[in-house]
């Protein structure tokens, strides 16, 4: 298998069932308590800005992307990123990943957080977000929380808790 092989679409509702199960599978019942869990759940994610990898008609991977705020910052959450364990190592994620944050900039988005592993995301472009800068709704290993630029310097003001944006405006 091959990237070429997947198709790479912006995610509908009809995939919501299939992204789901992937994520089930890749984090279990305990996602449900994750910090990043806690702020989707307070709003909707950005159905333009999330994506699937297809193969065929079958999902096999998904990344989505949230509004968030803290303090005057604004930005976007990258989460849940799942591949289904049968595609894992053929480049899907990394993909995801840079399609998302394509879209994102192109939309005109500037910062893009995460909790996350720093050795996966930061060659595509993440690195460590300052201590004591952010806090999450639950605690965090602050070695995990990470930042994408996408325009230099916004990460400036985006301090304190974060919080869904649809909470802040
Ligand atoms: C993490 C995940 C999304 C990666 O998807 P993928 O499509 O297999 O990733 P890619 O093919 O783009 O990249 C694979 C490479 O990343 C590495 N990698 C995978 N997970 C990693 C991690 N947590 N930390 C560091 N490197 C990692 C692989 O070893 C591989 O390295 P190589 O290219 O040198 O062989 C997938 O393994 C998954 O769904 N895991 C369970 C859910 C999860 O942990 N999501 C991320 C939450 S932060």
């Amino acid at each position: 298998m091959a990237l070429a092989d997947f198709a790479f679409l912006p995610e509908k509702p009809h995939h919501d069932a299939a992204i789901e199960a992937i994520n089930d599978e890749a984090f279990g019942p305990g996602r449900f308590v994750k910090a990043a869990y806690h702020i989707r759940e307070d709003g909707p994610h950005e159905r333009d800005l999330s994506f699937v990898a297809l193969s065929g008609e079958e999902v096999v991977g998904s990344v989505r992307l949230t509004r968030i705020a803290a303090g005057e910052g604004r930005g976007l959450l990258l989460g849940p990123l799942a591949v289904r364990p049968a595609f894992k190592n053929i480049g899907i994620g990394k993909r995801l990943v840079a399609i998302a944050l394509d879209a994102a900039r192109a939309s005109g988005h500037g910062l893009v957080v995460l909790v996350g592993d720093a050795p996966y995301y930061g060659p595509l472009g993440f690195s460590r977000v300052p201590a004591g800068q952010l806090s999450m709704p639950r605690p965090v290993d602050a070695a995990r929380l990470l930042a994408c630029e996408l325009t230099p310097g916004k990460l400036d003001a985006f301090r304190g808790v974060v919080r869904h944006a649809a909470l802040a405006q």
